[in-house]
């Protein structure tokens, strides 16, 4: 008998302790995890849910954001910061009206083509919105698989950041992408923090290799310098 795969074991663990609540799942549509995952880029979850909510309900589309006045779309964004992220939402629903019929293009490489989405959010879209199978690595899937694999290096060397996604990529499951997704961000922000993580309670820490090695607290490697 195998012990549960990775995905399975993180699976179990988001079903009792991860969030099931947030406005962007429900209804998840491609639209709001698009527009959910720009704003998280950056900012924290509960700051991030009200501006979310007044956005979503004075532009509900693709189309409506796209045919927005940028002035509109930037008094929404009002508080949130990071003013080239309300820019490159507008002009990328401006591009899919032009070249996808008004939609979010479900192809990773025409989402890769968008302002504003790089790599990890084109999976962070693909897996969430419509179940498709691609990894994520963000700043906390970094830290979590840089301590279960003990892969030492800072994570922004791209000799390193290439190991994670090959990592990242091997440990998907074959079911359930939307809600893996989903548990790898509320494991490493809830579980696995940067400081304070709680191996005594972790799903997965049979096979961590930074904690059978006594190494949680030195990974991941910090930015040099
Ligand atoms: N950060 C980026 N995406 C997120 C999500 N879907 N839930 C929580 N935090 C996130």
């Amino acid at each position: 008998p195998h012990p549960p795969a990775y995905a399975e074991r993180l699976l179990a663990w988001f079903d009792l302790h991860g969030r099931h609540d947030l406005p962007w799942q429900h209804p998840r549509t491609p639209y709001r995890v698009w527009l959910s995952e720009i704003m998280l880029q950056q900012t924290q979850v509960r700051v991030v849910a009200p501006y979310f909510e007044r956005f979503v309900a004075a532009l509900p589309s693709v189309r409506a954001l796209g045919e927005a006045r940028l002035d509109d779309v930037l008094a929404l964004w009002s508080g949130l910061g990071y003013y080239a992220r309300a820019r490159n939402l507008h002009a990328a629903a401006q591009r899919c009206i032009e070249l996808h019929g008004g939609e979010l293009p479900r192809d990773f490489d025409a989402l890769l083509a968008l302002p504003g989405i790089g790599r990890s959010t084109a999976g962070a879209i693909l897996s969430q919105a419509w179940g498709d199978r691609f990894p994520i690595l963000d700043g906390n899937v970094k830290r979590v698989l840089a301590r279960h694999h003990g892969i030492a290096g800072w994570p922004g060397t791209p000799a390193v950041e290439k190991q994670l996604w090959r990592i990242a990529g091997s440990l998907l499951p074959d079911a359930r992408m939307a809600d893996y997704t989903q548990a790898q961000m509320d494991f490493g922000a809830t579980l696995c923090t940067r400081h304070d993580p709680a191996c005594v309670r972790c799903p997965v820490q049979d096979d961590c290799v930074a904690l059978r090695e006594g190494r949680v607290g030195e990974l991941p490697t910090p930015k040099p310098g």
